[in-house]
């Protein structure tokens, strides 16, 4: 096929052109803002590796989140900072309905009813004393079927608590069938399951470990997935979705974007797709620095996620953006 008359740059002659031909579209609910609350500090804490984004108390954690929502954004991801003294060999305050983020979870809720989205991350690693994303075996392997039970007692406490939707993220086999299953026992049949279906051993987390005190010493890699498997990140994905996952996800994002589109072209349901905190220091310190701008950037980053196939995208600036789209 040939087209000799065509000339693309008529669709390019004026803003008003551009903005009829645009394929791809950014709106503030195809955002979601991650968040971090601490418990036992006094005032919000800054992460030195993620300018602008805070551990947050209770109270400064209500604040931001009513603002987001009023942003327009399309959900909130909560992620909770327990006292170190706090972490043990399970993660018991990750289950604990007094634990910091099951506390913060009935704080949101109560304050934003169905005005959001409300997400939990379902993943011990913040709450273990080990680091790790489960229960260690006798020989330090991380156990898989022990952890999933354990999993299942924190989704239940996360539903509990008024999450409308439950993100596991630790890379266990089978967690989205066992959390399913106890979800639907406990009568929340309901509650919707973000699957972090294809989840890459990644540098890229860097800087969340510093935002979560993370305890880790080692790595993540018998759990998640290798770079370079793009054959094993669908085989992750057609598991979570035949057990039974509402939305799958990649991450990070901009360095999988061909398996966001590859699952995107598969998925009966929605994909969801994770800029993760290195991506999110990476373009703040360029910025910083002078060398880019940051929302042409950050703007151009989250279109590529979007032109990808991620229908929803997971980024640390979803509050800003949203203004900035206003
Ligand atoms: C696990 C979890 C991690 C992230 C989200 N959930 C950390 C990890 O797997 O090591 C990373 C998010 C980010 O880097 O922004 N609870």
């Amino acid at each position: 096929m040939s087209f000799p008359r065509h000339r693309p740059r008529r669709l390019r002659s004026s803003p008003a052109m551009r903005r009829l031909a645009a394929q791809t579209s950014l709106e503030p609910r195809h955002l979601v803002l991650p968040m971090f609350v601490a418990d036992g500090i006094g005032e919000p804490q800054p992460i030195g590796s993620m300018p602008g984004v805070v551990q947050h108390n209770r109270d400064s954690l209500r604040k931001a989140a009513e603002a987001a929502v009023a942003s327009g954004v399309g959900g909130l991801m909560l992620f909770g900072v327990p006292r170190d003294e706090d972490k043990d060999a399970v993660g018991s305050v990750g289950t604990d309905p007094d634990g910091i983020l099951n506390v913060a979870l009935r704080d949101l809720a109560a304050d934003l009813g169905d005005a959001t989205v409300l997400m939990a991350d379902t993943c011990l690693d913040e709450f273990t004393d080990h680091g790790h994303c489960g229960v260690l075996a006798p020989n330090g392997s991380v156990d898989n079927d022990t952890t999933n039970d354990r999993y299942v007692e924190m989704a239940i406490a996360q539903a509990n608590s008024g999450a409308h939707v439950v993100a596991p993220s630790g890379m266990m086999d089978g967690q989205v069938a066992a959390i399913r299953d106890g979800l639907d026992g406990a009568g929340h049949t309901d509650v919707v399951i973000l699957a972090y279906a294809a989840k890459f051993a990644s540098g890229f987390y860097g800087p969340f470990r510093e935002a979560v005190s993370s305890s880790l010493e080692g790595d993540r890699r018998t759990y998640q997935q290798d770079a370079g498997n793009a054959r094993e990140a669908m085989r992750e994905v057609a598991l979570d979705l035949e057990e039974g996952a509402d939305i799958i996800m990649v991450k990070p994002a901009m360095a999988y974007l061909d398996l966001i589109r590859a699952a995107a072209d598969v998925s009966p349901v929605p994909v969801a797709a994770y800029q993760v905190s290195g991506e999110y220091s990476m373009i703040s310190a360029a910025a910083a620095n002078g060398w880019i701008d940051l929302h042409t950037v950050v703007l151009e980053t989250l279109t590529g996620i979007r032109r990808a196939g991620a229908d929803i995208v997971l980024s640390y600036w979803a509050a800003d953006v949203a203004e900035w789209l206003a």
